[in-house]
């Protein structure tokens, strides 16, 4: 089950469901496959963390059925913990949480693992990392937003690098990166230590499949492998 606690080293790649086609989601899930993705990135809005609203536990649930890649749910909500339970129940193999909108993040990770998931907390771009100190053991992976959270197709915030070399200093937990994530921006933050390069519009205009596997190779090139 575990996904970030066996990645070890390795560099790999996730699309994001928000810049796919809902109605054809498992297909779209499958071209990405195609292309080397191993993890699905599940975009989860509330239209009161961020502007935007998408899809919940319901929409979860089935493509944990239609899919063989793990599910990776990104709570852009307010409140998630009242939405935990149910996407645990979903079957998804992990779940983060912007940390800004987390009040008792020590309860709300371990309600996480409680379920058999992987834990993760999200940063916003001005979130500083420091405030992850004292919830590093609680954590598999740290999720760090290079754009504001809420739309796909913006434009990649430069120092969103050096924020994940800080987070790495830290503990050598697994960093996921999320926004404007590119053949050309993967490599900056994979020098910086990033490990799950998640993708949607650069993965979804164009062939999938072809997307997917240049940016999995630009970051592998990266650290010359
Ligand atoms: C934004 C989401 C991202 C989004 C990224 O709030 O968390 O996962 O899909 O989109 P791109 O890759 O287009 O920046
Ligand atoms: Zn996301």
């Amino acid at each position: 089950m575990a996904f970030f606690g066996k990645l070890g080293d390795r560099v790999v790649g996730a699309p994001s469901i928000l810049s796919a086609d809902f109605a054809h989601l498992a297909d779209e899930v499958e071209r990405a496959r195609r292309g080397g993705a191993e993890l699905v990135h599940f975009d989860v809005m509330d239209n009161h963390f961020v502007p935007n609203l998408t899809v919940g536990p319901a929409v979860a649930a089935s493509l944990v059925e239609a899919t063989e890649l793990p599910v990776d749910a990104h709570l852009q909500v307010e409140n998630p913990d009242s939405l935990i339970p149910a996407f645990i129940e979903a079957g998804v193999a992990s779940i983060s949480v912007q940390v800004e909108a987390a009040t008792h993040l020590h309860r709300t990770l371990k309600l996480i693992k409680s379920g058999g998931c992987e834990a993760g907390v999200a940063l916003n771009p001005t979130t500083p990392p420091e405030l992850l100190g004292w919830a590093l053991p609680y954590l598999d992976y740290v999720l760090v937003m290079s754009v504001n959270p809420g739309f796909g197709g913006q434009r990649f915030i430069p120092e969103m690098v050096q924020k994940v070399r800080r987070i790495r200093e830290m503990a050598p937990v697994p960093v996921e990166v999320d926004g404007g994530i590119t053949a050309e921006t993967a490599p900056l933050m994979v020098k910086a230590g990033a490990q799950v390069l998640v993708a949607g519009s650069a993965v979804y205009r164009g062939d999938p499949a072809a997307e997917m596997r240049r940016i999995i190779e630009a970051g592998r090139a990266a650290r010359g492998r």
